[in-house]
């Protein structure tokens, strides 16, 4: 009976893994269960007689790939899929797929909990702002940005929008405003979410002089990756525009620097929770279950992201 691992370093909600398990034991598969994992050989072990992998953000790098023998498919059960080693997983053809859309609502949901922590600095009993008639960019019109987009909306807010890949017919014919580029977006909004995965071209990205260009009380969000963000440029933008405010579910490696010196416009999660939500957790883990048994049992490679 082919094993599929799942192995969650920050695990599912009991919901999720029971619906997982299910899907996989009605398709006569062995689910096997590696939870908060606290050494990489652990993972390394369990990995090496898995035929499937199902993961979240753990690391799926060569190591772990070679070490699984009979692997065939990893299902990285959300939307960025910059954890896993894309190459080595080709060369060994082990197929990698994510599940787009599954978890984008609790992303979404999360965004607004740190902006209206945010216009309420922080909660401290001070006059706050509105989040009404504010002007709102989304940087990269995804499935998170397009949630962003809907609640936004919901809020009162004029909401723009950049995105490299969609038309902006698409962006325009869901009420959202389109803009032409990533400074243009900044230069605009009071509040800039950002929703572009970690690659080459965005690694680093976001930086002093987009920050320095946003109208004042500048907000920026960040619900995405980390690594999008230039960390000397942002320490620049906090220590030359006394009105910026950043929030991040991804902490950068200044954590603790910033909260100390910016403790009150600065605001990180202590674990990435963007997508920790029972809801999120059964929509992406089941899709991944459900991917797996499609591909092993049919070949489907609907959602593969390596070649
Ligand atoms: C994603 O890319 O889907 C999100 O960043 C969620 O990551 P997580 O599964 O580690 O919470």
């Amino acid at each position: 009976m082919a094993k599929i691992l799942i192995a969650t370093e920050k695990p599912f909600a009991a919901i999720a893994v029971k619906g997982i398990r299910d899907v996989i034991e009605k398709a006569e598969f062995e689910p096997v269960l590696l939870e908060k994992y606290t050494e990489k050989a652990q993972l390394l072990e369990a990995v090496k007689d898995a035929e499937a992998l199902i993961v979240r953000s753990d690391i799926v790098d060569a190591e772990v790939l070679k070490a699984a023998k009979q692997l065939k498919i990893v299902v990285r059960a959300g939307a960025g899929y910059d954890n896993v080693d894309l190459d080595t997983a080709t060369a060994q053809h082990v197929c990698v797929m994510n599940t787009p859309g599954q978890n984008s609502n609790a992303v979404a949901e999360l965004a607004f909990g740190l902006l209206v922590y945010a216009v309420r600095n922080f909660y401290n009993g001070t006059s706050g702002t509105e989040l009404k008639g504010k002007k709102l960019g989304i940087l990269a019109y995804g499935n998170v940005g397009r949630n962003v987009a809907r609640i936004a909306k919901g809020f009162g807010m004029e909401v723009y929008a950049y995105d490299a890949y969609c038309p902006s017919t698409i962006i325009e014919s869901e009420g959202v405003k389109p803009v032409e580029s990533t400074e243009e977006l900044f230069k605009i909004s009071q509040v800039v979410s950002l929703h572009i995965p970690a690659t080459p071209e965005t690694k680093g990205s976001i930086g002093f002089k987009l920050i320095q260009s946003m109208p004042k009380g500048a907000i920026l969000l960040n619900t995405a990756r980390k690594e999008v963000i230039d960390e000397e440029g942002l320490q620049k933008a906090f220590a030359e525009r006394p009105d910026f405010k950043y929030l991040s579910d991804v902490k950068p490696s200044i954590d603790e620097e910033l909260k100390a010196n910016y403790g009150e416009r600065y605001f990180s999660t202590p674990k990435k929770i963007g997508a920790q939500t029972a809801e999120a957790n059964i929509n992406a883990g089941i899709a991944a279950a459900e991917q797996i048994v499609d591909f092993l049992k049919n070949g489907n490679q609907k959602y593969r992201v390596n070649k």
